[in-house]
C-alpha cells in the first residue's frame, strides 16, 4: 500500500480555524481579544520571514499582534526593559522572542525574564519542569506539533516504540518528555538517538515511529527503517538547486521518496511539521487568555 501523507498544512489549517472560532468567541463573550507580542532583535532573514509569517497568522485568526523590531546592537538591559513592559501589558497574553538572539545578548536570562503565565514559547524553566513533571503547561511549539499531527492522522501513540533522532532543548528532548508521559496521547516507550549514539540504524529499525529532528539531510535512508513505520520529518535544510529561483531547495531529514516506499505514513518536507509550529503558538495564546480568565 502507498505511504499515507501526513499533510501538516492540512492540519495546520484545521486548527486554525478551530482557533479563530475561540477567539471570535472569547471576544464576544468576555470582550477579549488574544494579544500576541513578538520580539525580533536584528535582522536575521530566516528569523525576519519566521516574524513575517507570525504577524500574518495573527490577524487571520483575528488576534492582536504586537510586532517589536530591534536593531542588532539593542543591549541586554534595553531588551529586559521591553520584556518588563510586555509582562505587565494588559493587552499581550502571549510573549515571544525570536532565537537566536544576537551574541552579546544572554538568552537564558531574557527568557527567564518573561512571565511563565504569557511564556507560549515553552521555554521559560518553571514551564519545561512542569511539562517534565506532567503539570499542565505552555507545551513548546514544534514538539507539540508533532504529537498533533500523529494524533491527528490517527497514528495510535500509547504502546508504541518511537525513536527520536536528535536531542536539541526545542525539539528532541521535549519529545522524549512528551511522549513518555502518562497520557492518551503519549505512553509510548521512548528512545533518543543522537550524534554520539553507536549503531543509529540498530534503533531506528525498531521504531514503530521516527520523528527526525537532526538538522542534516539524509539522516535517515531507507535502510534505517523497517515496513510500515510512520514517520515525521521535523528537518529544515537548504540545499544548493541551480534549477530552483533560490538557488536552493528545502529538505527534511529524510530521504523522503526512498523512505516513503517502505512507510505506512510518512510526512512531507515542505507542507509537514513547519505549518504547525506557529499554530501552536496560536493554540498556546488561547490557552493563556483562558488562563488569565480562569476558564
Ligand atoms: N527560532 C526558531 N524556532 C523558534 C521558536 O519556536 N521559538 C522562538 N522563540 N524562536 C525560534
Amino acid at each position: 500500500m502507498p505511504a499515507k501523507i501526513i499533510d501538516g498544512k492540512a492540519i495546520a489549517e484545521e486548527m486554525r480555524a478551530e482557533i479563530k472560532a475561540e477567539a471570535q468567541q472569547l471576544n464576544a463573550q468576555h470582550g477579549v481579544t488574544p494579544g500576541l507580542a513578538v520580539v525580533l532583535v536584528g535582522e536575521d532573514p530566516a528569523s525576519q520571514v519566521y516574524v513575517r509569517m507570525k504577524g500574518k497568522a495573527c490577524a487571520e485568526a483575528e488576534f492582536f499582534s504586537d510586532e517589536r523590531k530591534l536593531p542588532a546592537d539593542t543591549s541586554e538591559s534595553d531588551l529586559l526593559s521591553l520584556i518588563a513592559e510586555l509582562n505587565a501589558d494588559e493587552k499581550i497574553h502571549g510573549i515571544l522572542v525570536q532565537l537566536p538572539l544576537p551574541k552579546h545578548i544572554d538568552s537564558s536570562k531574557v527568557l527567564l525574564a518573561i512571565d511563565p503565565a504569557k511564556d507560549v514559547d515553552g521555554f521559560h524553566p518553571t514551564n519545561v519542569g512542569k511539562m517534565m513533571i506532567g503539570e499542565q503547561t505552555f507545551l513548546p511549539c514544534t514538539p507539540h506539533g508533532v504529537v498533533q499531527m500523529l494524533v491527528r492522522s490517527g497514528v495510535e501513540i500509547p504502546g508504541k516504540h518511537v525513536v527520536i533522532v536528535g536531542r536539541s532543548n526545542i525539539v528532541g528532548r521535549p519529545l522524549m518528555n512528551m511522549l513518555s508521559q502518562k497520557n492518551d496521547h503519549a505512553n509510548a516507550t521512548v528512545t533518543c538517538v543522537h550524534t554520539r549514539t553507536k549503531d543509529m540504524a540498530g534503533f531506528t529499525r525498531q521504531a514503530d515511529i521516527i520523528i527526525a529532528a537532526a538538522g542534516r539531510p539524509n539522516t535517515v535512508t531507507a535502510d534505517m527503517v523497517k515496513d510500515g513505520v510512520v514517520v515525521i520529518d521535523v528537518g529544515v535544510n537548504r540545499v544548493e538547486d541551480p534549477t530552483a529561483k533560490r538557488g536552493f531547495r528545502l529538505v527534511g531529514d529524510v530521504d523522503f521518496e526512498a523512505v516513503k516506499a517502505k512507510a505506512a505514513a510518512i510526512s512531507p518536507v515542505p507542507g509537514g511539521v513547519g505549518p504547525m509550529t506557529i499554530t501552536m503558538l496560536l493554540y498556546n495564546t488561547i490557552a493563556a487568555v483562558k488562563a488569565k480568565l480562569g476558564i
